[in-house]
């Protein structure tokens, strides 16, 4: 897929809660470039000795009908935080698409109560690219069920978003909001309903991603996993990024961020 680097202009940033902000970025001058979900996006923090490297975000959402790029950052440290505060109107300077994304089903042929179906796993700002996949599989005619999780009720953003698009389950450390308990401990895993779940998409904390991988494993399940390791290049020149895989070593920033979860030597 050809890559972009775009000035694209901020309309604005909404904080979701406290520490997360909701860029919102448009191309003034032309639609913005195909890019899928899973895929990434590398941005330039200006104005900052600190920040002299890019950071990498994933693309939330793409909204066609206002030509809208969505990024959900979660303000960690100079980069996000600065990239958080900027005033509308700022030019951000974007490297897009990067990575390769999750791979999505062919179009869906069943419909109905029994129609299969795919989980989407997400913790913390790990939820960020599931918006776009969901949006992305109703396109194609399929249900996805959201399984999100956070330490608090305060930790869930979007909800209403990804309700539109399919049944959300929600766990909470704290018993705040949906079932008690970490994402791979909801009761959906064990109900019979899951025969039906063809396909298993997660994005998060590292630990939760290899728990939900290790589950799929167990059950007998394909898995996809979005990794977020420590990037520079993004475009697989650096090599800060590499991860263990059945293939040998690979750059997160180019072969994925998006792996079939069998490939990961993460046992
Ligand atoms: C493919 C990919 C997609 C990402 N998508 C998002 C997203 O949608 N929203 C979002 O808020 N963040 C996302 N991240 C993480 C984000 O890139 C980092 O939080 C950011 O680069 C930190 O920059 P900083 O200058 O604010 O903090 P730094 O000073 O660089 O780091 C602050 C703290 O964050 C940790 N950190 C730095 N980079 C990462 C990283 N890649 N993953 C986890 N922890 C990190 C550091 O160890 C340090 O403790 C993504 C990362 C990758 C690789
Ligand atoms: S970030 Fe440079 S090789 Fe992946």
């Amino acid at each position: 897929m050809k890559k972009y680097v775009l000035d694209l202009k901020l309309l604005g940033v909404e904080q979701l809660r406290e520490g997360y902000g909701l860029l919102r970025l448009t191309d003034a001058k032309a639609p913005l470039p195909e890019m899928s979900a899973g895929q990434f996006v590398e941005v330039r923090v200006d104005a900052s000795a600190q920040t002299f490297l890019r950071r990498p975000i994933s693309i939330n959402r793409v909204d066609r009908e206002h030509n809208e790029l969505w990024l959900l950052v979660h303000a960690v440290g100079p980069g996000t935080r600065r990239l958080c505060e900027l005033a509308p109107g700022s030019v951000v300077n974007v490297v897009l698409p990067l990575g390769q994304g999750f791979t999505l089903p062919k179009a869906a042929e069943a419909r109905g109560a029994d129609a299969p179906f795919s989980l989407l796993v997400g913790g913390g700002v790990g939820t960020a690219p599931l918006l776009c996949l969901g949006e992305e599989l109703v396109a194609l005619g399929h249900k996805p069920l959201f399984l999100l999780g956070g330490r608090s009720s305060s930790d869930l953003m979007q909800l209403d978003l990804f309700r539109e698009l399919g049944e959300v389950l929600l766990t909470t450390e704290d018993g705040t909001a949906g079932e008690r308990g970490f994402v791979t401990q909801h009761s959906v895993w064990a109900s019979p309903s899951m025969r039906n779940c063809r396909f298993v998409y997660t994005c998060g904390p590292k630990p939760m991603m290899m728990a939900v991988a290790r589950l799929c494993r167990e059950q007998g399940m394909e898995c996809e996993a979005s990794l977020e390791n420590m990037m520079a290049c993004g475009l697989g020149a650096c090599l800060c990024c590499v991860e263990d895989t059945v293939d040998g070593h690979v750059c997160v920033c180019k072969e994925g961020p998006v792996f079939d979860t069998r490939r990961l030597k993460w046992n």
